[in-house]
């Protein structure tokens, strides 16, 4: 018996990984993360599975559901949003499984910046732009953020930032990254990305509160820094005519004169 627990992607049905989905069709308990779990999913679970919602249940609760599949020899699918290492709560049920000794696998799903990116038709990643991707939050009621881990100490970097279950803080977010970045900073807000209500906001930090019309919804991520707009940046030298490379030996004294792909 196994809990496979699985990133169920973030939100098209068809994100998801062939082995993530086979998983699901393999077993006979399926335990899944509420409504970002997609219901077209769940139709993958085989005829008869035992398929419950987390969303009401407490830590000790999917536990006790856990406990009752391994007593019973029964795989479970455990199905999170998006990928499991970023705010999936995987740690503490994995803290609890090695406990007791129920064994378990990982594996890896889309995350929303992803479907993010993807939808903004975006790399986040530009040379001589930014070179780093910063996923973050802001606290919540159930989270506080560590004291160094602030949005002012990572806007002084200027790198691309990819600020997950803060919609509904925009005026906040707006005002703490301004002053590093500038009013004139792209930013770009996605709600549900990937799914067939996915919306998506460009604006700069000085009018993306006035153009967000208020609420769309929690289930939204916000995007700030230069590299959303950004058509001056450098090319990548790895793909320049004269750059010399192992996979493709360049010049009258390559570097790698013998490599072969
Ligand atoms: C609990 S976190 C889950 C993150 C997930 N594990 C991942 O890999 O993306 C939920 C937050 O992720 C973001 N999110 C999840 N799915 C999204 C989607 N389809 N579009 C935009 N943001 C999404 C939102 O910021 C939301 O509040």
């Amino acid at each position: 018996m196994t809990v496979h627990f699985i990133g169920a992607g973030p939100g098209a049905p068809d994100l998801i990984t062939l082995r993530g989905r086979d998983l699901i069709a393999s077993c006979p308990v399926c335990l899944y993360a509420g409504s970002l779990i997609p219901e077209a999913l769940l139709a993958h679970c085989p005829p008869g599975a035992h398929i419950v919602n987390t969303a009401p249940l407490s830590l000790d609760e999917i536990i006790a559901e856990i406990r009752t599949a391994h007593a019973a020899g029964h795989d479970v699918a455990r199905l999170h949003s998006g990928d499991l290492s970023v705010w999936s709560a995987m740690g503490e049920q994995l803290r609890r499984l090695r406990a007791e000794g129920i064994p378990f696998d990982v594996t890896p799903g889309v995350p929303a910046v992803a479907a993010a990116a993807a939808a903004l038709e975006a790399e986040l990643t530009l040379p001589g732009v930014a070179q780093s991707l910063v996923l973050t939050r802001t606290s919540g009621r159930a989270t506080a953020m560590p004291p160094h881990e602030t949005l002012e100490n990572f806007a002084t970097t200027r790198a691309t930032l990819a600020i997950h279950l803060s919609v509904h803080l925009l005026d906040e977010v707006v005002a703490r990254l301004t002053p590093a970045y500038g009013p004139d900073c792209p930013v770009a807000v996605v709600w549900r990305a990937s799914w067939p209500d996915q919306t998506v906001l460009r604006a700069t930090l000085s009018s993306v509160i006035a153009a967000s019309g208020g609420a769309r919804g929690r289930t939204a991520l916000i995007l700030v820094g230069p590299a959303l707009a950004s058509e001056d940046f450098d090319e990548s030298c790895l793909y320049a005519g004269d750059y010399d490379r192992r996979f493709r030996p360049n010049g009258t004294a390559p570097r790698f004169p013998e490599a072969k792909t």
